[in-house]
């Protein structure tokens, strides 16, 4: 299973914060957003990941992460030089792909949940085509809009919609089958230009295979793509962490995973004095 994060864009909604940052990489509370979907693919232990930027941006992804060694993954990087769909995604990375099954997640959508894991790997596992999932919002015109049957096979998705059929919004998280860059490949540009993540899904949908998955009634979403989703975001990663410990961190998931030791961990957070890197220390017990 590989995975892709798509994090270009240009971010002009949250102007004038991303004309010198990217989006993806302004802070959620303590941490680029960026480690919010990473740790969701490393959840749904996805250790061959591609991060599609700009290529103005690419280099400071890469400042960052590297190329994943240090969370014992490895990260790849391709640019998008116009923006030109969420779908494209799957013809830059079509020789990254390789054919096998892919999750891909928007860089800026930010998932917290008990059973995401679970979730995550029994969807993987159960993938036939192409797999959405979704979660009820109170305003589901804002986004592409899943309605589904009680045994959630699907019955539309529309991308936003005038009239909703379900209050269903499908989150910026999908897995598809090998031969998603194939079916990309036939996607004509929308009326708004964009090779749509929707139309993709569509094309899964005539075949018959498409999944909806709807995520745990105690599932948290945030698409912090605006300035009060972004401090929301904030505000709620802040306060579950004073009640608790700390989510999303790449670098503990990673030691959870045995993807590094705790002697790695340690090289990684000995010298860094940031409250982030002090409760990492702390909550795994790195003296
Ligand atoms: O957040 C979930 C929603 O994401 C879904 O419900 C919709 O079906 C899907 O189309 C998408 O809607 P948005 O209008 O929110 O997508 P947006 O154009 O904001 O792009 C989402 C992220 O993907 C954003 O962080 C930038 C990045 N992106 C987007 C496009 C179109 C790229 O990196 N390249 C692109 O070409």
């Amino acid at each position: 299973m590989k995975g892709i994060i798509l994090a270009g864009g240009l971010g002009t909604r949250l102007y004038p914060a991303t004309v010198p940052v990217p989006k993806c990489l302004l802070p959620i509370y303590d941490r680029p957003m960026i480690f919010f979907p990473l740790s969701t693919l490393l959840q749904a232990n996805v250790r061959d990941i591609l991060i599609i930027t700009t290529r103005r941006d690419r280099e400071a992804f890469m400042r960052l992460l590297g190329d994943g060694s240090d969370l014992g993954i490895r990260i790849s990087y391709a640019v998008q030089d116009v923006p030109r769909g969420i779908a494209d995604a799957f013809l830059i990375g079509e020789e990254f792909i390789g054919g096998d099954d892919v999750i891909l997640i928007l860089g800026d959508n930010i998932f917290h949940s008990r059973t995401i894991e679970s979730s995550l790997k029994e969807s993987i596992a159960d993938n036939e085509g192409a797999t959405v999932f979704g979660i009820d919002v109170p305003d589901p015109e804002r986004f592409g809009v899943i309605d589904f049957d009680e045994n959630f096979n699907v019955i539309s998705i529309e991308e936003k919609p005038a009239v909703p059929k379900s209050n269903t919004a499908a989150v910026g998280l999908y897995i598809y089958d090998g031969n998603v860059s194939e079916h990309a490949k036939t996607l004509k540009p929308s009326p708004r230009g964009e090779l749509e993540i929707t139309d993709l899904n569509n094309i899964y949908l005539r075949d018959g295979k498409l999944k909806a998955r709807q995520l745990d009634g105690d599932s948290v979403w945030f698409d912090a793509g605006t300035h009060e989703s972004l401090l929301s975001a904030s505000v709620f990663v802040y306060n579950i962490e004073q009640a608790g410990g700390k989510i999303s961190c790449p670098e503990k998931i990673a030691l959870e995973k045995g993807y590094i030791t705790p002697d790695k961990l340690k090289e990684i957070v000995c010298d860094k004095k940031s409250s982030y890197y002090v409760r990492i220390r702390c909550e795994c017990g790195i003296r």
